[in-house]
């Protein structure tokens, strides 16, 4: 592991000032951000790396650990990550999107320091800055269970990290003067599994290789721009495990549709006749698919993959019912993520009702993507920051969109889009897509419970509906086109956390919001004080710290 310093040891200093804690162990990383030449699709092309990787390197962390992640961005371009599914409780400050912290300008370095808790599962990093995301800086993110908490399976032969994306082969300035100049994304030119696409010529590297006879975990992530890729392994079969820190029903899958921003963690067990075989995914919902295909090498094995690969899935129809096939493991003794209570979730009063309804407007010739009519744009001022400083109303309004929009969005506004929530409050959120195009919708600092997702629109009596028993506790959420998806969730943990769409052409054109959620006595207890090593920008910068939270 070249350039990357790992170092466990126990901590006894007060780590709490920085949003992690003493006495359990520490994870240190150090990580250089530079552009690099790669060519996953045959042609050479300018893509991101970290420590000279590409796709990134895996974070593999156990519950508890403190990670530690000094990042130096040798981009020309100011950079961020956001480490997507981990919840950072009280931490809003470590989530690396452009409303919590300012950019790592080029040529400077922040350290990240946040805790992993009780979410033992599947997730991966990204960078949230301008298209960045579309050309690398993407990694996996492990949270292994302590050995105190057992996990409802037998532990697995090895344990592979599976990212994929759809591709451009042109580079992120050039994706983002095309949306800047009013253009959306042209079709993508390929997909990547691992930063890879085997040529079946007979030369491939093989991706992973399996004992014969063992069970493997494999941990698949969408961490492409906008298509739903349906992942498959030829001649196996997949036990669903765990998805987005939930442990769930372990149903078996022959492939499984991997929306935007979604992971899943499943079971493989090599039981067929040993050769290669490919791994597939495969871009749904378009006429045109494309496919990448990556190989798993039998150890005894003797023989190239079949060139026949598995058919994916077609319509939306087969996903929508593969969404209700998964339900959460209400025996499994790990993996709640709300052990404080939310657990009886469907016996709990909603408060208040939030309907997001996606829009897409041309404003000015520019292309804009909005929620309930208000596209959203990052202020230089990073929201959270301006709220600790009490700049809140020099830099943003709080609530300038309706809970319940009229189903005609009108005229879309560009500005700061920030909902206030009552702390602690159970709300429900609805995702209303009337648009032709999928959506995956992801909020930062929480998991919430997806309990439906219909055709239609919703309306208070779709509730009867809810799976409001085993409905899985996840962070990223799919609709379906001209269709609604349910979530319902406590807001029970401080920060100003961030609700975007996973399609990134969206977020980056506005699709998206915050949630500023306050605890009523601003204390240390619920939300920890801006980092001392925070990066300041905008209206604070020079300014003097304001009064610490305290206990
Ligand atoms: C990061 O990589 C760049 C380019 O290879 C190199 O010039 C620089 O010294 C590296 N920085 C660190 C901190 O390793
Ligand atoms: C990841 O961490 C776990 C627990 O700390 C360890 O058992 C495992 O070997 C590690 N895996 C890798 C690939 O480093
Ligand atoms: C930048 O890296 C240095 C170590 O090289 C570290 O001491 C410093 O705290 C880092 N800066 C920030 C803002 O985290
Ligand atoms: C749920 O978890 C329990 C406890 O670990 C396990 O025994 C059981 O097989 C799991 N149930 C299903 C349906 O996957
Ligand atoms: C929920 O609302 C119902 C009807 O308004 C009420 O009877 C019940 O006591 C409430 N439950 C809780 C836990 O507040
Ligand atoms: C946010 O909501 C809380 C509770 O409803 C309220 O007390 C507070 O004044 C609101 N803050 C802003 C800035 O709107």
């Amino acid at each position: 592991m070249a350039g990357v310093m790992i170092i466990v040891l126990l901590c006894l200093s007060a780590g709490t000032m920085l949003g992690v804690q003493g006495e359990d162990p520490y994870l240190f990383f150090t990580w250089n951000v530079t552009y690099g030449t790669r060519s996953p699709l045959g042609v050479p092309q300018q893509v991101i790396l970290i420590n000279n990787q590409f796709p990134g390197p895996n974070i593999n962390s156990t519950s508890n650990n403190n990670i530690v992640l000094n990042v130096f961005n040798n981009l020309d371009e100011p950079f961020l990550l956001t480490w997507s599914g981990v919840q950072q409780r009280k931490n809003s400050w470590q989530d690396g999107v452009l409303g919590t912290n300012c950019p790592i300008l080029p040529g400077t370095n922040f350290t990240y320091h946040f805790q992993v808790k009780d979410q033992i599962g599947s997730y991966f990093y990204y960078p949230t800055t301008g298209m960045h995301r579309a050309v690398g800086g993407f990694g996996g993110l492990r949270i292994n269970s302590r050995l105190l908490i057992p996990v409802p399976y037998a532990d697995p032969e090895d344990d592979y990290t599976v990212i994929l994306n759809d591709w451009h082969t042109k580079s992120h300035t050039a994706l983002q003067k095309l949306l800047d100049s009013g253009r959306s994304l042209a079709r993508p030119d390929g997909v990547l599994i691992n930063g890879k696409n085997a040529q079946g010529d007979g030369k491939d590297e093989p991706l992973f290789t399996m004992k014969p006879g063992k069970t493997y975990k494999y941990r698949i992530c969408n961490a492409g721009l906008k298509n739903t890729l349906n992942f498959r392994i030829q001649g196996h079969t997949m036990k669903l495990v765990e998805m987005e820190g939930s442990h769930v029903v372990q149903n078996v899958y022959e492939s499984l549709d991997v929306h935007v921003g979604q992971c899943f963690s499943v079971l493989v067990t090599s039981n067929q006749a040993p050769k290669d075989y490919y791994m597939v995914a495969s871009t749904r919902f378009n006429k045109q698919v494309l496919t990448a295909k990556g190989i798993i090498r039998y150890t005894n094995g003797k023989g190239p993959a079949s060139p026949e690969l598995p058919e994916a899935p077609v319509g939306w129809a087969w996903s929508l019912n593969q969404f209700r096939s998964f339900r959460w493991n209400l025996t499994a003794s790990a993996a709640r993520p709300n052990p404080q209570g939310s657990y009886h979730y469907g016996s709990i009063n909603i408060t208040r009702t939030i309907k997001l309804v996606n829009s897409a407007s041309r404003e000015g010739g520019k292309l804009r993507y909005a929620l309930n009519g208000v596209s959203h744009v990052d202020p230089e001022t990073p929201l959270k920051i301006a709220e600790y400083y009490g700049l809140a109303d020099k830099v943003f309004k709080y609530n300038t969109i309706q809970d319940m929009p009229s189903t005609k969005i009108g005229k879309v506004v560009s500005q700061p889009n920030v909902l206030n929530q009552t702390f602690r409050n159970f709300v429900e959120i609805i995702f209303e897509n009337h648009e032709k195009s999928m959506q995956s919708y992801h909020l930062d600092g929480y998991s919430f419970f997806a309990v439906a997702i219909e055709p239609g629109t919703w309306t208070p009596e779709k509730r009867k509906n809810y799976n409001l028993l085993d409905a899985v506790s996840r962070t990223t959420i799919q609709v379906f086109p001209k269709s609604w998806a349910a979530i319902l969730l406590t807001f029970d943990n401080a920060g100003m956390w961030n609700v975007r769409s996973e399609m990134w052409e969206r977020a980056y054109l506005g699709q998206q919001l915050y949630v500023s959620v306050l605890s009523p006595e601003l204390s240390l207890r619920d939300e920890y004080n801006i980092p001392d090593n925070a990066l300041l920008c905008g209206k604070v910068k020079g300014l003097p710290k304001p009064k610490p939270y305290t206990i």
